[in-house]
């Protein structure tokens, strides 16, 4: 199975793909994980995108794409993928498309997580994960079921996003807006969205997608692209 999971920052994208990575062995593809590991290493890439990550604006679109790229053709990417928070700008969604037509995979769903985004400011604000695994927990919606220990792993120590600020968050969901939403459109016309409830609790969530990916892929025949252009085509 090969998916996109689309939606505002918060929405429940990176949640949804840790646990179906664990229970159907997926693998989760998270462009903002991958930048973040850049930027611990203090690497070249790391270096370029720090700066950029912490005020909430998007990584240069050639910056993520040549990222991708190399994830994607990865032999633990052959048995099926999740994309969680790539494509973001309809430049990303050309060079996914071309991509991968020229290996020849094909994609099964784009799910659109809806959410109120006024919660999503609480959701980010209130996000921690371990400091040891890296899940993911929130102040009232994903607790530990043992106060201070990780459910995973047992860690003691948890940590919080540079980026989960109000002021930051808020600029990401302006960037959703303006970069990521016509992306919406864009998946609909070629019949691979699938719209699902991202308010519903966590695990009606997994319950929903877990179904989903149960019922399997509708092959769908993509729309004609024109492989010259960096604009996905607005219609069919
Ligand atoms: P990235 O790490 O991708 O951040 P994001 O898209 O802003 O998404 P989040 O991780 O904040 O949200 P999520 O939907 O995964 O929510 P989560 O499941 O954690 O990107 C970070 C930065 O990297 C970007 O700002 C940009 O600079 C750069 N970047 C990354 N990709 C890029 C790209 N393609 N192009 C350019 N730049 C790029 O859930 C949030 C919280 O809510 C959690 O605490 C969770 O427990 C809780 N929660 C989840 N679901 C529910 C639910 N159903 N009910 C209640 N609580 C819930």
């Amino acid at each position: 199975m090969k998916s996109i999971f689309l939606g505002p920052p918060g929405c429940g994208k990176g949640t949804q793909a840790a646990r179906l990575q664990e229970r159907y062995g997926l693998v989760q593809i998270s462009t903002g994980q991958m930048l973040r590991e850049e930027v611990a290493k203090g690497s070249d890439l790391g270096r370029k995108v720090g700066g950029i990550m912490e005020s909430g604006k998007l990584v240069p679109d050639e910056l993520i794409i040549a990222m991708i790229g190399h994830r994607i053709s990865g032999e633990d990417c052959q048995g099926g993928f999740i994309l969680d928070g790539f494509p973001r700008t309809t430049s990303q969604a050309a060079a996914l498309y071309s991509m991968l037509g020229n290996k020849r995979i094909v994609l099964d769903h784009v799910v659109h997580f809806s959410v109120d985004e006024d919660a999503m400011v609480r959701r980010i604000t209130g996000r921690f994960s371990c400091a040891e695994c890296g899940a993911g927990y929130h102040d009232e919606y994903q607790t530990p079921s043992v106060y201070g220990e990780c459910d995973h792993c047992g860690g003691k120590e948890f940590q919080r996003r540079a980026d989960d600020n109000e002021e930051t968050v808020r600029a990401r969901l302006e960037d959703y807006h303006t970069q990521t939403a016509p992306l919406i459109d864009f998946y609909t016309e070629i019949g691979l969205l699938r719209t699902i409830d991202g308010m519903a609790p966590i695990d009606d969530v997994t319950a929903e997608l877990a179904e989903m990916f149960h019922r399997g892929s509708e092959q769908v025949e993509p729309a004609a692209i024109d492989e010259s252009s960096n604009e996905i085509p607005a219609t069919r």
